[in-house]
């Protein structure tokens, strides 16, 4: 049960904060994501909520390549589908189920996003055992976490779990209201 404020989980009835022109304008997806992403890469968008960064993550990875958008409520997958079914991008990017504490994908990804999303995990040493053995040897896992949840010192010791699962930080992007950290193996 969750009723630690920390790790309440986005509701699937404020999907439409995360998803809209306004937000468009100052964490643009492409902006945001154009170091890391390639055409032909496999990447996971972890937590994708209403898919606001899955869809421009498929524009960028073309034809070629593909997106896993995983996330824990069935609500917020619905919505992402609903926005992709009849377009080219529906080929390109598979809904995947999480459980809270497993995320369960099954293949290697050559890159992961997790915006906003770590603080809503409530066993954050597991995630990052497991973001390790999804991740490819050179592949690269983006954490961006909210200021106004996670203060410095909660994102400090996130990037602390995530060194102690074996990850090394090697960036930290400017995210405007974002803690942001890139993670390697090794
Ligand atoms: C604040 S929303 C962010 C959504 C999206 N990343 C964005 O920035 O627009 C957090 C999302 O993470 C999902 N989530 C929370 N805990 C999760 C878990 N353990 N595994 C997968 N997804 C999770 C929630 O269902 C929610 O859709």
């Amino acid at each position: 049960m969750l009723t630690d404020r920390k790790n309440r989980v986005c509701p699937v009835e404020i999907a439409g904060s995360l998803d809209n022109r306004i937000r468009r304008w100052f964490q643009d997806p492409r902006r945001i994501l154009r170091p890391h992403i390639v055409e032909g890469m496999t990447v996971l968008d972890l937590g994708c909520g209403p898919g606001f960064f899955s869809v421009d993550m498929a524009r960028m990875v073309g034809k070629s390549g593909r997106v896993i958008a995983a996330d824990l409520q069935e609500g917020m997958l619905r919505k992402l589908r609903d926005k992709i079914q009849g377009t080219e991008l529906e080929e390109r990017i598979t809904l995947h189920k999480c459980e809270e504490n497993n995320i369960g994908v099954s293949e290697d990804v050559d890159f992961i996003l997790a915006f906003y999303v770590v603080h809503e995990v409530p066993d954050q040493a597991g995630l990052f055992n497991e973001l390790k053995s999804l991740i490819k040897q050179n592949g690269q896992v983006f954490i961006v976490e909210p200021p106004f949840h996670v203060s410095k010192t909660a994102f400090e010791e996130t990037i602390r779990r995530a060194r102690d699962a074996g990850f090394t930080p090697v960036g930290r992007p400017r995210v405007f209201l974002g803690r942001t950290v890139i993670l390697k193996k090794g």
